[in-house]
This record gives structure tokens, sequence and C-alpha cells, in this order.
């Protein structure tokens, strides 16, 4: 059945890739975003084009509000123009660096922002929520694959982790305060990959924090080498090993987890890992994008990152079981459409 959803963070990478599947699903899109990390629309009042692009893919149509969740005021004047069904929150900042530079922003986007959008779901009597969380409320893992009962909040190393973990305790004690809340939270791996069309995908701003998202500006020509951060862990090649998910089977996720919100028998909080269960390592990824692409990708081995864990995998037993979901595209299928969708726009968006 179609729902109304309203996509906080739509315009960005995982929430393009959401915006579609939904759109495939016959839901009813309203994306807010602010575009902070996200191309502008090239018009006043138009789509930002990852959003443009979205509607190419589907051929269908969405609803565009661009505005901050720190303006209260228009956040109302949105949920006041439609009847939401459920939200999906995604919107927040995400550079794990830049959060140690910069710990007031994000504590004011992630929290205050998320602690406006509840409000006002409140006030409008809007109480369904799927939450864009991550991995690294897990902390330092403590046995691996990390399950859903893993502790949270624990050796956690930086402001952004912290603003996951923080607004993930404010929508379980909102839930247990208030029996109608229905909130899926959603715990990401490592997104990676873009939608097979090459029209939509990851556009980061400067230079890429991530592995993915450097490597196959590397094989653009953008940049000349990757820094390996690190050979000398306790994995089989000594390199970081992580658990990365295809972004449309994370996507998809997000579709799977309305049907569950909406389960008669559906109450409270309730979080769920969307990985693949599968550890690949820096150099496996390096090589599988080189066989991707048809070129070396060169690389120089550096000192580790200060933060990195060797290991990070998902157990995702209980989204099979529950959500009946589960990743169904692997690591070639995460590099070639990575790569179509760089060669295809080797400067992104702009
Ligand atoms: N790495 C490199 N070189 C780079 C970038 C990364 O060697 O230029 C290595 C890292 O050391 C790590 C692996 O590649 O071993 C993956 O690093 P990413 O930065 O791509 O991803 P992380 O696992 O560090 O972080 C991701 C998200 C975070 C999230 C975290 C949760 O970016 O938002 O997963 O586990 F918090």
């Amino acid at each position: 059945m179609g729902r109304v959803v309203l996509v906080t963070g739509g315009a960005g990478y995982v929430g393009s890739h959401t915006v579609v599947e939904l759109l495939k699903a016959d839901h009813t899109v309203i994306v807010v975003d602010n575009c902070v990390n996200a191309a502008k629309a090239t018009e006043g009042d138009g789509l930002p084009p990852a959003l443009e692009r979205v509607q190419k893919i589907t051929g269908k149509t969405l609803t565009f509000h661009e505005l901050s969740l720190l303006n209260r005021q228009a956040l109302v004047n949105v949920f006041s123009k439609y009847k939401v069904d459920v939200v999906i929150h995604l919107a927040a900042l995400k550079a794990v660096g830049e959060s140690v530079e910069k710990p007031l922003a994000y504590y004011a986007n992630n929290i205050t922002g998320t602690l406006n959008l509840l409000e006002v779901m409140s006030e409008v009597g809007v109480k369904s929520l799927i939450f864009s969380s991550s991995a690294t409320v897990y902390g330092v893992p403590q046995y691996l694959p990390a399950d859903e009962k893993h502790p949270t909040g624990v050796g956690v190393t930086n402001p952004y982790g912290q603003t996951k973990y923080v607004c993930e305790q404010i929508m379980k004690d909102l839930a247990i305060a208030d029996k109608d809340w229905r909130i899926v939270l959603l715990r990401y791996f490592n997104p990676v990959g873009s939608h097979e069309s090459g029209l939509i995908g990851e556009d980061p701003n400067g230079i890429p924090n991530n592995l993915v998202p450097y490597i196959s500006q590397v094989a653009i020509g953008r940049r000349p080498h990757v820094n390996v951060f690190g050979n000398d862990y306790s994995t089989p090649d000594g390199t970081g090993v992580r658990d990365y998910i295809h972004v449309v089977d994370l996507a998809l996720g997000h579709e799977v987890a309305i049907a569950k919100i909406f389960q008669p028998d559906f109450t409270g909080a309730k979080a769920y890992n969307l990985g693949t269960g599968m550890g690949i390592s820096v150099l496996e990824m390096i090589n599988a994008f080189s066989k991707a692409c048809g070129k070396e990708i060169p690389y120089k081995i550096v000192g580790r990152r200060e933060g990195d864990v060797a290991t990070v995998v998902a157990s995702c037993a209980l989204a099979e079981k529950e959500l009946n979901w589960k990743a169904t595209r692997g690591l070639d299928q995460m590099c070639e459409d990575t790569w179509r969708w760089q060669r295809l726009n080797p400067n992104g968006f702009s």
C-alpha cells in the first residue's frame, strides 16, 4: 500500500537511492534537505540535480522543500501541507574527522535537528519514524559479527558517532514514554556503490573521507594514489576490514522497514543492522575496483588513521528474520556500479 513518506536528507547519497526505491514501490515522497552536502538546484526553486535524476530513473515525480531541520517553523509549515504517514530521517552531518574539529556544528545539526523533527512530529501526530543510524554506535566492537544486542555508546570515539548514539537513545525514550510511536533504527555499515543507471551516486565535497569514493577518484585521475591507512592490523592482509553494503540494498532496507512499521503488532523502537555480514579488506577493495575499471589503482601504505579499528562486520540475521531483507549485491557489483557513476560523472553532479 502506498504511503506518504517524508524523507529528510533525501537529496544526499543514501537519500536519493532510497527515494528511487520508495517511488518504485508507489509511495508518495516529500523530500526536505538543506543541501549542505548535496548539489543545489541550478534554478531558484527547481529540484537538486540528484532528485531531477531520481525522477528520470523512476518516471515519477516527487516534492522538494529546501530547509534546515534547525528551522522549526519551516518544518511546521511542511508538515501542515501534507498528510504524512511516516518519516525517514537521514538528514545529518556525517564526516567523522570534521566532527572532531566542529563538535558544536555536529551536535546542533544532528541532535537539535532531530529534536525539532520529533517535537513537530509529536505536535502533528505523525509518530512513525525510520532513523538512519550507524554501526558507529557499537564503538570498538567487543565481539564479531556485531549483532543488535551488542552494547552501544561504549567507546564511541568521535562527536559524529555520539550524535547517532544520543539520537537512538532519545528515540528509545520517546517510544517508552508514548506507546503510539513506532520507530525503526537502521544501523548502516559501510554504504558504497551507485544506482545501476549511473545517474546518481556519491558526490563528496572536497577530499573524500571514505575509502571507496577515494579509490574511485584515483581511478578517474582526480587523485594520484590511495593512502592505505595501516597494514599492521590483525586481519588476513593487515589492512582494515569492513562490511560494505551496496547502497541499493540499503535503500531497499528502508522500503521493508516501512512495511514493518505498519504491521499491527509493531511497537516501540527497534534496531536492525543493515550490512552483508562479509568482511572486505582495504586491499581487497582496491583489487576489486581495479578489476571493475580495468586499470591499476596506485596505492601507498601509510600510518594508521586515528580512531580506526581492525574489523567491523555485521550480523544481519535479525533483519533477515524480521524484515525479510537480505543484501544481494556483491563486491564486484559494488565496484562496477561505483565506477559507472564516476566514469559518467567525473565531477559528480557539478
Ligand atoms: N581507508 C583507507 N584509506 C582511505 C580511507 C579509508 O585505507 O583513504 C580505510 C580505513 O582505514 C578503514 C576502511 O578503509 O579500514 C574504511 O574506511 P571508511 O572511512 O571508508 O569507513 P569507516 O569504516 O571508517 O567509517 C564508516 C562511515 C562512518 C561510520 C562507520 C561505522 O564512514 O560514518 O563506518 O562503522 F561511522
